[in-house]
Formats: C-alpha cells, structure tokens, sequence
C-alpha cells in the first residue's frame, strides 16, 4: 500500500471544450514499471501532466500512499519527469544540469557532490561532469537527462516519449540502456510511447490509451493474444 500510486476517476476537460481524459482509474503498487501506449493526441501526456502536478484535473482524485495529492505542487510530490527533448540546460554543464534539483532541495554542497557522483556512474558517464551539453552526443544527453531525473530521488519517474527525437538504430540502443538503469532502482516508473515495441520492452503492465481513455490494461501478452477491441488489433498490427 505505501507509495501505491492510483487515481480516481480522473477527468480533463479544456476550455475550448477538448475532452483529454475521461475516466482514468488506475493503481500501480510500488516498483512497477508501467507502459502507456496510445497513438498522438489521445492523452498521454497531458495524464503524465496530472501525474506531476503540472495540471490539475477537473474531477477525481490521485492517492500516492496514504496520501490524497490531487492538489499538492509539483514539487512536493517529489516525482521525476523526463520530456521528449530532454530539456537539459545549454548553459550549465553536466555537473550542474544533474545538481539542479538537488541545489533546489537545498541540499548540501558535500552531499550534491557524492549524488551527481553516484548518478554519473549509474548512467555510465563518469569523467563526464565537467562537458557542456553541446558537446555530449544524442545517447549521452539522454543519460544526462535521466541522471538528473534520479538525482533527487523521485518516488515515481515518468518518462514522455524519451526516444522519439533520436534515429532508429539509436533508439534500440537508448531503450535497452534506459531499462537496464531503471530495472536496477526499486521505483514506480511510467513509460509513454506511440511504439509498441517500446512499450512492451519497457512495460511489465501496460495501458492502452485512445481518445482520452483507457481501451484495455493487462502485460504484453493480454493485449497480444486478447485484444478487446478491433481498433486496439488494428493499432497493435501498425503501430
Ligand atoms: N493545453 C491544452 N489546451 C487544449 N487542448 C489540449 C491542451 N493540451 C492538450 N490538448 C488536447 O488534448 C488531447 C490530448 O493531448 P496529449 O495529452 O498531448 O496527447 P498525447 O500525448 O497522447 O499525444 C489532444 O487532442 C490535444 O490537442
Ligand atoms: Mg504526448
């Protein structure tokens, strides 16, 4: 029960009447790493947004343990969101872009350092602290970004399409990197992609989004063999 994650009949509607999500229930126990698969625009992001704290949704509620946070700032929450671009600061280097939410929490010098540290060598990029962003390749910005993701950390790390700006044949690569260092933390971790391939690789549970609402929940093999809809047959064949 401590640091499940659920939600409650979540609903977000916008002002110019766009329906995003309508009826979200979910619960995810402690340390599971959960996949969101939906074709654009159905709701994955703007669910990860309600997650975070960054939009509050019109009904329903979000439980992280005993606690309701429905209302709660983003960075009380104390959760790690990773964006699709990676959103690293250009100006700082990759100490200071992994420091950041630590200098936030008004860590201590001494203890800052020994966390970048522990988070370089997690992610592989020790000797690394002292490089400017532009001179990291696209695989080694990723890691910089999950880096300071974990650095603080998070109770649950949500990651919005991570590997949809890089090439294909990096893009295997990266995913097989990213699993591997999240399967080593004991953390919640919500994965969102229009790939299911990537879905299911980095998923032990998964949802199906569409529309603003969730089509079927189950592991790769449920939706694989017994897809309650066509339209999730026909998006599972072209995805
Ligand atoms: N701030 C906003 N105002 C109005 N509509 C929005 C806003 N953000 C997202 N939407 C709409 O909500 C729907 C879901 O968007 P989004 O959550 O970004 O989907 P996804 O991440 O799956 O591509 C889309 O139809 C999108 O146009
Ligand atoms: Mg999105």
């Amino acid at each position: 029960m401590e640091s499940d994650l659920v939600l409650e009949q979540i609903d977000r509607v916008f002002t110019d009447g766009s329906l995003a999500l309508k009826n979200i229930n979910l619960r995810l126990p402690r340390g599971t790493s959960l996949s969101i698969l939906g074709p654009s625009g159905s709701g994955k992001t703007t669910l990860l947004r309600i997650i975070a704290g960054l939009e509050t949704p019109d009904s329903g509620k979000i439980l992280f343990g005993k606690n309701d946070i429905t209302h709660c700032s983003p960075h009380k929450r104390n959760f790690g969101l990773m964006f699709q671009d990676f959103a690293l600061f250009p100006h700082m280097n990759v100490f200071n872009n992994i420091a950041f939410g630590l200098k936030m929490k008004g860590m201590k010098r001494s203890g800052i350092k020994a966390r970048v540290k522990e988070m370089l060598t997690l992610t592989g990029l020790e000797n690394f602290e002292s490089r400017q962003i532009h001179e990291l390749s696209g695989g080694e910005r990723q890691r910089v970004a999950l880096a300071r993701t974990l650095a603080p950390s998070p109770g649950l790390v949500m990651l919005d399409e991570p590997l949809s700006a890089l090439d294909r044949v990096l893009r295997k690569r990266l995913l097989a990197d990213l699993t591997h260092i999240l399967s080593r933390l004991n953390i919640t971790t919500i994965f969102v992609t229009h790939d299911h391939t990537e879905a299911f690789a980095a998923g032990n549970l998964l949802i199906v989004m569409n529309q603003g609402k969730i089509v079927q929940q189950g592991t790769r093999n449920q939706l694989v063999n017994a897809p309650e809809t066509q339209w999730l047959k026909d998006f599972l064949s072209v995805s």
